[in-house]
């Protein structure tokens, strides 16, 4: 087999296995449910649905491919910047079979547009890249539908095996000494225009936590009065909590004297050894505060997940360059749950820290920018039109997230009162003269 013909095969198992999540989430639910909003801040699941298929007819049926359009009277209806999520129900969409039908026709196109692709010659089809844009992209989805599941209210329709059980994790916290590393990448061929390029970064040593912040440690500032106290919030934060009136994460329930979660229609006893997840960026911030420390830098969180001070260079993942496997990470929707502290010994990184990647978001304190030497690619609609103060970067991928849509490179944004995603966090802190001697 070529080289291609091995990039090729790769690629078509890429594109199966997002189109057979799409399907479970979407087959999972009846037509009333498919059309239907369950939050303002989602689309329907149809919505997604044939939005993916459009992006996937633009990108590899139209551009790459140079076909004549499946459906060009639907991109307006399907564009994510023309309508917002909360109107896009009164919009004239798809209907469910009509959606699933254009998904597939606009799949069958891409198969065979994929055959007849050189691989290679330009910037678009390069280690194929155009299709690992769109696998990621359904991937995304995948996890934007998971989230919509996560608001449905009724009975649970997902089914997943409880993630591995916790162990232990040595520190609490990990030194990462100070000096450059790299960040970002030049060399991922699926990478998308804001990891890119590789560069040099120096910073001054600083403690990160080995793990993600507990529900357990979080229910402890709650206790503590946490949400009722401005000292721990900043200005925004506070004004929000007050606002939004937040006494806990979402989805926390307290039953005589107990912490309750609900998780895909499923409510259940808090399991205090998972990291907390559904806080927003305010909500880990003033944990932080309270704990007398604060959120990592984006560029902190990336230097404890991938730089191995053995070689001085950056790994592709915090367990080394090979691609994630079951006992790395807690991805692919394998388990509807982060999985309890230490589950993943295989997956810590060089300097000894653990569950970077999967489980949950992590939010960062730094805002969303293009790095030295950004380049638009191939769309500024991807991640430049989000640039600058709105957004909080968001890093590691949670267990809704895909193995294809993840790397230590990777960086997700939001709002910083955002929580109907699978967003938590672990604090940081600066290294004192005295620790360092
Ligand atoms: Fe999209």
């Amino acid at each position: 087999m070529t080289s291609t013909e091995n990039l090729r095969d790769r690629v078509a198992a890429q594109l199966t296995r997002a189109r057979d999540r799409s399907r479970l989430l979407t087959d999972a639910v009846d037509d009333h449910d498919l059309v239907r909003q369950h939050s303002k801040l989602m689309s329907p699941l149809v919505w997604d649905l044939a939005h993916i298929g459009n992006q996937e007819e633009l990108w590899l049926v139209r551009d790459v491919g140079g076909r004549e359009p499946v459906r060009a009277d639907i991109d307006e209806l399907y564009d994510a910047f023309k309508h917002a999520r909360s109107v896009r129900p009164e919009l004239p969409l798809l209907g469910p079979a009509e959606a699933r039908r254009y998904v597939g026709e606009v799949r069958d196109k891409v198969f065979d547009v994929l055959e007849r692709t050189p691989l290679e010659g330009h910037r678009l089809v390069d280690g194929g890249f155009a299709f690992g844009m769109i696998v990621q992209h359904e991937q995304q989805h995948d996890e934007t539908m998971l989230a919509t599941h996560q608001l449905r209210v009724g009975e649970p329709v997902l089914d997943a095996p409880p993630p591995p059980r916790g162990g232990p994790v040595g520190p609490a916290e990990v030194l990462v000494p100070g000096g450059p590393f790299t960040m970002g990448t030049s060399t991922e061929a699926w990478a998308l225009d804001n990891e890119r390029p590789a560069h040099q970064v120096v910073t001054e040593p600083f403690f990160i936590d080995t793990t993600p912040v507990t529900n357990g440690a979080y229910a402890a500032f709650v206790a503590d009065g946490g949400y009722r106290d401005p000292r721990w919030w900043s200005e925004a934060g506070w004004a929000h909590v007050r606002k939004a009136s937040l006494v806990a994460p979402r989805f926390w329930e307290r039953v005589d004297d107990r912490w309750y979660r609900t998780a895909f229609g499923r409510t259940e006893p808090l399991v205090a050894d998972q990291p907390v997840v559904h806080v927003c960026y305010h909500e880990a911030e003033a944990y932080a505060t309270w704990a007398g420390k604060r959120l990592p830098t984006e560029v902190e969180w990336e230097k404890a997940a991938r730089f191995d001070p053995a070689t001085g260079r950056s790994r592709r993942y915090p367990w080394g360059d090979e691609d994630p496997t079951e006992a790395h990470a807690n991805l692919n929707q394998r388990h509807l749950a982060p999985a309890p502290v230490g589950a993943y010994p295989a997956g810590a990184s060089a300097l000894g820290v653990h569950q970077l990647i999967g489980d949950v978001w992590e939010w960062t304190s730094s805002d969303f920018h293009g790095y030295a030497g950004f380049e638009v690619f191939p769309y500024a609609e991807y991640s430049q039109v989000f640039f600058g103060p709105d957004y909080k970067v968001l890093r590691g991928g949670s267990f809704g997230s895909d193995q294809a849509a993840v790397r230590s490179t990777f960086r997700n944004w939001d709002y910083p009162i955002r929580r109907q995603i699978f967003s938590g966090f672990r604090c940081a802190r600066d290294a004192s003269r005295d620790e360092l001697a």
